[in-house]
């Protein structure tokens, strides 16, 4: 078809290059290339989704969300980030992927700068230029954190910051230093940050951080996908300013109408019961990192021990991956996530210790 039916912002973005890859993917391939906790929704949880379809609550819900379900998170937000943001305050998204597009749709004008960790999130890049904006990522230093020097003089003049810790694909938490710091000198240069914490439980020797502690400019992001394990019940949220929620609701409303109701009344169960199944689940992390890390160390790869999430984001060459992956093991090339790390390989550990004991003993026999 004529290349002038399409806009120019969608032709200006790709299909993520995961999704590209598990194509090639053999059939008895160990899969340590997916950005998804393995782990079942929890019980309870997984009730109230039940529950919520016999008792006929089936119907659109308010735009911004159940107002039960945003006082919850309005609890959350207080309780583990210090924050208060009011239910008011708050939209209820379809998981972390909708929140980091209104977000972009409301904060980006047509040439606008958009700065990111590079390498990256797959969407930052993606969503600031189908908002019309330029994309720029920030270099990382050689251990993957922001140089925050470095991060200022890139600020100066740019509308928006993405932040994201703990990192994707990187596992790298950043330091409240850091996060102070950028985040007070964003608020002073008038740039705007989308801080995107939806590994915020998985950090295993750190703290994590929230942005919007050290400046007024900020949009939250976090989303029930990880932290419980519910990547396909597309629960995500979106905290900030109330006259910035208000223009926000408008891109959502018009896209997406209102969260899955069902999955809204799994996640009131998830956000007001404990929180000892995601402890659970970040001790399970906790363990295969270790395994992970050990094992790709013995076989002679040196990388510094990644912070949080569950990746592991490893310096190799191409044609140790291209062996790799004929050895039957699913990882990512560092270029799906940016300019920065083509020679580097993400690994996730949300998968079973048997894989990935099975995955390293693969890699062994490749290399
Ligand atoms: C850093 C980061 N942000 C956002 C998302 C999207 O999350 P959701 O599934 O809630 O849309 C992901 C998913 O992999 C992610 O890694």
């Amino acid at each position: 078809m004529d290349r002038n039916v399409y806009s120019e912002r969608v032709l200006g973005i790709e299909m993520s290059g995961i999704r590209k890859f598990f194509q090639k993917a053999k059939p008895d391939s160990i899969n340590l290339g997916i950005g998804q906790p393995d782990f079942p929704t929890p019980l309870h949880i997984k009730q109230a989704g039940i529950r919520a379809i016999e008792d006929n609550l089936t119907g659109y819900t308010f735009n911004s969300g159940v107002p039960e379900l945003r006082q919850a998170l309005s609890n959350k937000f207080k309780n583990e980030n210090g924050l208060n943001y009011t239910p008011d305050q708050i939209i209820v998204t379809a998981g972390a992927g909708e929140a980091l597009h209104i977000a972009m749709q409301t904060l980006v004008d047509n040439g606008d700068r958009v700065l990111y960790q590079d390498p990256g999130f797959v969407s930052y890049r993606e969503c600031a230029v189908l908002a019309g904006g330029k994309p720029e990522g920030i270099k990382l230093d050689e251990t993957l954190h922001i140089d925050v020097e470095a991060c200022k003089e890139q600020m100066d003049g740019a509308k928006v910051l993405v932040l994201n810790s703990p990192g994707n694909p990187t596992g790298a938490v950043e330091s409240e230093e850091t996060i102070k710091a950028i985040s007070e000198y964003a608020e002073d240069m008038g740039v705007s940050i989308i801080s995107d914490e939806v590994y915020e439980h998985f950090v295993y020797d750190k703290s994590h951080y929230s942005a919007a502690n050290y400046s007024d400019d900020v949009l939250t992001i976090n989303a029930a996908s990880k932290t419980f394990s519910m990547t396909g019940w597309r629960i995500g949220f979106i905290g900030g300013p109330e006259d910035c929620i208000e223009q926000c609701l408008k891109v959502h409303q018009y896209c997406q109408t209102c969260a899955t109701s069902i999955s809204q009344y799994a996640a009131i169960a998830a956000y007001t019961g404990s929180m000892d199944c995601v402890m659970e689940m970040r001790n399970e992390y906790a363990k295969r990192r270790e395994l992970l890390y050990n094992g790709l160390k013995n076989l002679g790869f040196e990388f510094p021990k990644p912070e949080g999430a569950f990746y592991m984001f490893v310096p190799m060459s191409g044609e140790i991956f291209a062996k790799i992956i004929d050895a039957g093991v699913v990882a990512i090339p560092g270029d799906a996530f940016g300019n920065n790390a083509k020679d580097y390989v993400r690994f996730s550990y949300a998968a079973s210790e048997d894989n990935i004991n099975e995955a390293l003993k693969r890699i062994e026999s490749a290399i």
